[in-house]
C-alpha cells in the first residue's frame, strides 16, 4: 500500500507514530509561516501542518497544493497545541506534522465545492458524478446503501436462503411497464428484453427445488420517471416454496425491523407493522400507499350531504360519486391565497375544485359553533347541523379547516390523498425520524381497464387468487381477491409480492380472463406453463425496492441521491451522455435501419 493509515482513523492513540497518508486536498490555509492542509480520504479528514522549520522543501511543495490535488504525505502524528483542537472533526485532537510530501496529481478547479454541503444544480452534479461522490452526502448515502445490502445478505444467509444470479438478456417478463429491448446480431429481427424483474426466473427456480432464493437484482423498466422511479433500479428479489402469505409478511417484518435497528438505530418504527386491507386503506387514506406517520384520516360524508341544498355535493352523489373530506387542524385562519394553493393541487389532478369550510377561529367546543363563525362559500347551502355532523365525522374542532371533495370516487380519493400529504407536510406532522412501515393486503386480483375494457392484473399475471374466491373467476371476476401484499413506508410503496399460481391449469385460466389467446400464451409463457407440469411447489415471494428503502433511511426525497450513477428525469445518463448514436456499422451488424419519421 502507498499509505499506512486512513485520514479518518487517526486519533490520540497514534500520537508519535510515523505515518504515510494519501488523499485529496480538502482545504488549504496559508498562515504566513505555516501551511495547513485538510487531507481527505474515504474515511475522513485530518489536518496536516507544513512547517518550513521542519522541512523547507515540503513547505514549498505544500504552497503549490490546491483543492482536490491528490497528494501523499509522510510525517508524525502530534497532539494539537492546547486551544486549537477542533471538536467538530473526528480527528480534531491531533494533526500530522509533515516531513515528506509529493503531489501525485494536480486537479483543475472543480465545477462546484466538494467540501461544502451547498445546493448545486443536479445536472452539473450528475455530469461530474465522480466529483459529487467525493462529497460527504453522496459518500454517506453509498456507504449506507452498502450496509443495507450487506445486512440483507447476512440476514437471509442465516435464514437458509441462497443468492442465485439470473440472466439480463431474457424474453420479456411483463410487469406493467415497457421493455428495454436488445437486438440480436446472431438472430436477425429478434430481440432480447432486459428483465423488468426476475419474476418468472425465480418461479422457475422454485420448480427447480431451490426453495429459498434471493438476489440483489437489477431491473429495467421503460416507464415515465418520478422521484421514486428509475429506468434501472435494484430489488431485493426473494422467493420461497411451501409457504403462505403470513410467512413472507413475518419474514419482511423481522428483516426490516432488525435492519433499521442495526443500520439506523436513531430511526423509530411502529411495531408490529400495521396491516390494512386494500379496502381499509382506500377508505381511510384514499391510497394503497398511505403515510401512517400521522392521522388526518378521510371521512365519507356522502350520507350527510346527499340531501343537502349544495348542488355540487348532491349531483356528485346522484352521479354515483362520493363526497369525502379531511380535517386540517388549526387551519381555519388560512388566507385566500393559501386556500387557492390547495385548490390548485386538486385541479392539477383533474378535479373542478375543492370545498373548504373554516370552523371559526376561536377555541372551544363544536357545540358553540354558530353560522356567523363559519367561512365557506358552501355554508349558505348547508345547515349548521349538517356542518357539525361533517366536522364531527372528520374529528374536527373549532379553529380547524374542513377540506371536502365531491366527484368520482377515484378522483376524490386521489385528491384527498394529495391534500392529506400536503397538510401533513405543512403542519410538520410527519416525523422525519419515523419509518412507518405497514402491510397492505387483500387486494382485488384484477382491475378493469376502462379504455381497453379488459381485465388487468392488479399486481402481476402470476399472482394466485384467494382459494375461496376462485369460483368467482367465472362469474364475478371483480370479486376475486389476490394473495397479494405490498409493504409501504411513509407514503411510498416499498415492496410488492404474492403467493403465485403453481398449476398450468389455473394460470391458463387467468391468461384467458386477461384476454390472451391460447397461441399468445404458448408463445410468451409456454416455458413457465410447461415447467408447472413438472411438479411445481406452492410458492410465493416479494421484492422490496432497495433504492427506495435506502432513500428513506438516508432521509432523501429522490432515489437518485442513493444511486451512484443514476439517470435524469428524462432517462439520460449525464456522466456518459447516454443514450447516444451508434455507428452505421453497428446498426448493420444488428440488422437495424433507423426510420426517418
Ligand atoms: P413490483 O413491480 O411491485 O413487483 O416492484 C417491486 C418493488 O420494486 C420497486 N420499484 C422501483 N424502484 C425504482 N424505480 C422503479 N422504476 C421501480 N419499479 C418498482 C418498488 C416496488 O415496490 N416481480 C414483482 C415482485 C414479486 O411479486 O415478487 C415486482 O417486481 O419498491
Amino acid at each position: 500500500m502507498l499509505k499506512s493509515h486512513s485520514c479518518g482513523e487517526l486519533n490520540k492513540e497514534h500520537v508519535g507514530a510515523q505515518i504515510t497518508l494519501a488523499g485529496w486536498v480538502d482545504r488549504r490555509r496559508d498562515h504566513g509561516g505555516l501551511i495547513f492542509i485538510d487531507l481527505r480520504d474515504r474515511e475522513g479528514i485530518v489536518q496536516v501542518v507544513f512547517n518550513p522549520g521542519i522541512s523547507k522543501p515540503c513547505h514549498e511543495i505544500a504552497s503549490e497544493m490546491r483543492s482536490e490535488y491528490v497528494v501523499r504525505i509522510s510525517g508524525e502524528v502530534a497532539l494539537r497545541p492546547p486551544g486549537t483542537e477542533n471538536p467538530k472533526l473526528a480527528t480534531g485532537d491531533i494533526e500530522v506534522i509533515a516531513h515528506n510530501t509529493d503531489i501525485i496529481n494536480p486537479s483543475k478547479t472543480p465545477p462546484f465545492y466538494i467540501n461544502e454541503d451547498i445546493e448545486v444544480d443536479e445536472n452539473l452534479r450528475l455530469q461530474y458524478r465522480y466529483l459529487d461522490i467525493r462529497r460527504a452526502r453522496m459518500k454517506e448515502n453509498l456507504l449506507l446503501r452498502y450496509r443495507v445490502v450487506k445486512f440483507i445478505r447476512d440476514f437471509l444467509d442465516a435464514k437458509g436462503f441462497i443468492e442465485v444470479e439470473t440472466p439480463m438478456l431474457i424474453k420479456s417478463t411483463p410487469e406493467g411497464a415497457r421493455d428495454y429491448l436488445v437486438p440480436s446480431r446472431l438472430h436477425p429481427g429478434k430481440f432480447y428484453a432486459l428483465p423488468q424483474s426476475p419474476q418468472q426466473l425465480k418461479q422457475l427456480l422454485m420448480v427447480a427445488g431451490v426453495e429459498k432464493y434471493f438476489q440483489i437484482a437489477r431491473c429495467f423498466r421503460d416507464e415515465d420517471l418520478r422521484a421514486d422511479r428509475q429506468p434501472e433500479f435494484t430489488q431485493l428479489d426473494l422467493e420461497m416454496s411451501f409457504i403462505e402469505e403470513e410467512d413472507i409478511l413475518s419474514l419482511l417484518e423481522e428483516l426490516f425491523t432488525s435492519m433499521v435497528e442495526t443500520v439506523k438505530p436513531e430511526m423509530r418504527l411502529i411495531k408490529p407493522f400495521p396491516r390494512l386491507t386494500y379496502t381499509q386503506t382506500m377508505e381511510r387514506y384514499g391510497t394503497d400507499k398511505p403515510d401512517l406517520r400521522f392521522g388526518l384520516e378521510i371521512g365519507d360524508l356522502s350520507d350527510i350531504t346527499a340531501q343537502s341544498d349544495f348542488s355540487v355535493f348532491r349531483s356528485a352523489i346522484a352521479g354515483g360519486g362520493k363526497v369525502k373530506g379531511i380535517c386540517a387542524p388549526g387551519c381555519a385562519t388560512y388566507t385566500r391565497h393559501q386556500l387557492d394553493e390547495l385548490n390548485k393541487i386538486v385541479k392539477v389532478l383533474g378535479a373542478t375544485g375543492l370545498t373548504t369550510i373554516a370552523l371559526g377561529t376561536s377555541v372551544g367546543s363544536l357545540d358553540d359553533l354558530t353560522v356567523e363563525m363559519l367561512r365557506s362559500v358552501a355554508a349558505k347551502f348547508l345547515t349548521l347541523d349538517q356542518i357539525k355532523e361533517m366536522a364531527g365525522r372528520l374529528g374536527a374542532k373549532m379553529g380547524d379547516l374542513l377540506l371536502i371533495m365531491a366527484g368520482k370516487s377515484e378522483l376524490v380519493d386521489m385528491a384527498l390523498d394529495e391534500l392529506r400529504r400536503e397538510i401533513g407536510y405543512r403542519l410538520k406532522l410527519a416525523d422525519p425520524k419515523m419509518l412507518a412501515f405497514a402491510f397492505i393486503w387483500d387486494y382485488p386480483l384484477l382491475e378493469m381497464n376502462e379504455k381497453t375494457e379488459r381485465w388487468e392484473p392488479m399486481h402481476h399475471l402470476f399472482t394466485a387468487p384467494k382459494d375461496e374466491d376462485v369460483p368467482f373467476l367465472d362469474t364475478a371476476p371483480e370479486r376475486v381477491r389476490g394473495k397479494h401484499y405490498d409493504m409501504v413506508c411513509n407514503g411510498y410503496e416499498i415492496a410488492g409480492g404474492s403467493i403465485r399460481i403453481h398449476t398450468s391449469h389455473l394460470q391458463r385460466k387467468i391468461f384467458r380472463l386477461l384476454g390472451y389467446t391460447d397461441e399468445e400464451v404458448d408463445e410468451r409463457f409456454g416455458h413457465l406453463l410447461e415447467a408447472f407440469d413438472y411438479g411445481a411447489p406452492i410458492h410465493g415471494g416479494v421484492a422490496p425496492g432497495i433504492d427506495r428503502i435506502v432513500m428513506l433511511l438516508a432521509g432523501e426525497e429522490n432515489i437518485r441521491e442513493v444511486i451512484a450513477f443514476p439517470k435524469t428525469q428524462s432517462a439520460v445518463d449525464l456522466t456518459f451522455n447516454a443514450p447516444s448514436s451508434v455507428t452505421e456499422e453497428q446498426l448493420i451488424e444488428l440488422h437495424l435501419r433507423l426510420r426517418d419519421d
